[in-house]
């Protein structure tokens, strides 16, 4: 038999799987702890009731002969592209063709999925610590990345450098796991490295509408220059509450070619239709019920249900003079670990005092080693009751 050794590579376990085997391992073992979960980014409010409509309405459609339907278009329904379209056209001023934008399941496929149109030797960069999907999917693929530290000097957003040799760089704005954002400037100086070097910038907005403030920008294409250099990866999870429905899109500009003119819209496309079948039809009425105005409006209200607990984490952390970043403008805060401690010793002590469980930073990176990353996404109550018993951690002078 002859496998892919480069599975051999990786760790055991995916790092969210991980966390869940020692969440469980642990509940086996003390079953009298309430356990809250502030570590994978999963939501807790429900899907806004004008999505729940139409997907109930979509499914008694399939369950009658006249308004069945079979397979739909591969690339996504025109509808839910053209409301993607004319979203980012009047939320960002970004003018997308219809044809530019291929629905999918969800960010994390997409974002492993589109190094198939990229040749074998093509070399990555990504920052360190990075979401784990970026640098796993590489290394299947055999690919050693090469990593931009995101540290307390650069304030977590490394910059382009001529160091930097990559044909394709993984960005995730606001960035996963260090919840910090990147300005207008910046994400500027990433296209222009981009546009110099003929590299492709792979943009993971899947957190972008946690974003507001002038000069953050919430899609890469409100960057001059962009659609020559970079593809948008984005997803209804995060911001419509769809992590267990599954839906996403990729935006593949056709202005993004190769040197000798090459579309990678077209080969995106080429490689979808044969590859994927595209995504329910009740689901993509789904998502397109997210752009209408009462869809919208209850996607505001979530998002500032989350930054609630963010801003109940921020006070918590405060109070106990643990030194963290991100949050402003991301779900995510990272925090350092108290104590000098190291990343899984700090979920352990988390765990065991407290019952709560974080993410450790080391598994998005070695430069997460001191680090672990706390969400918002869980519910007020349980936000409030996890800050409460973080607090006891200080009154009983063990933080
Ligand atoms: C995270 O917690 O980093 C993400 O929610 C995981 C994911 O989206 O796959």
């Amino acid at each position: 038999m002859k496998i892919n050794r480069n599975y051999l590579k990786l760790s055991e376990n995916y790092l969210f799987s991980e966390v869940a085997k020692r969440t469980r391992d642990f509940q086996v073992a003390h079953p009298d702890v309430a356990i809250i979960k502030l570590s994978i980014g999963d939501v807790s409010r429900p899907l806004p009731a004008v999505v729940v409509k139409a997907m109930k309405q979509a499914c008694t459609e399939l369950g009658h002969a006249k308004t069945f339907h079979g397979y739909g278009p591969e690339l996504g329904y025109p509808w839910l592209r053209a409301a993607i379209a004319d979203f980012y056209r009047e939320q960002y001023q970004v003018q997308l063709d219809t044809d530019e934008i291929v629905i999918s399941d969800g960010a994390k496929s997409d974002l492993s999925n589109l190094l198939d149109i990229f040749d074998s030797q093509a070399s990555v960069a990504m920052c360190n610590p990075v979401y784990p999907v970026y640098l796993e999917s590489n290394l299947m693929l055999g690919r050693t990345p090469q990593f931009l530290p995101a540290t307390v000097a650069n304030q977590f957003l490394p910059l382009p450098d001529e160091t930097i040799t990559a044909d394709i760089v993984y960005l995730c704005n606001p960035a996963n796991p260090m919840g910090v954002c990147y300005n207008r400037q910046q994400l500027q100086l990433w296209v222009n490295f981009a546009r110099e070097h003929h590299a492709v910038i792979i943009y993971d907005a899947a957190y972008a509408c946690f974003v507001s403030g002038v000069d953050l920008p919430r899609s890469i294409y409100e960057i001059d220059g962009a659609r020559e250099c970079a593809i948008e990866v984005c997803s209804f999870s995060k911001m419509a509450g769809f992590t267990g429905v599954r839906c996403g899109y990729t935006i593949v500009p056709k202005k993004l070619l190769t040197r000798d003119g090459v579309s990678l819209n077209q080969l995106w496309r080429r490689r979808q239709t044969t590859k994927f079948n595209g995504v329910s039809y009740i689901v993509q009425r789904g998502a397109e019920a997210v752009f209408t105005v009462a869809g919208l409006q209850a996607v505001q209200k979530n998002l500032a249900y989350y930054r609630r607990n963010v801003r109940m984490i921020f006070k918590t952390l405060d109070e106990l003079q643990w030194s963290y970043v991100g949050g402003k403008h991301s779900p995510y805060v990272w925090v350092r670990c108290p104590g000098a401690r190291g990343a899984w010793e700090c979920f352990d002590f988390l765990l065991n005092e407290v019952g709560i469980v974080c993410t450790p930073g080391i598994g998005f990176g070695t430069a997460g080693e001191n680090y672990i990353r706390l969400t918002g996404f869980n519910s007020y109550a349980n936000t409030r009751l996890a800050c409460q018993r973080l607090l006891k951690l200080k009154q009983n002078k063990k933080h």
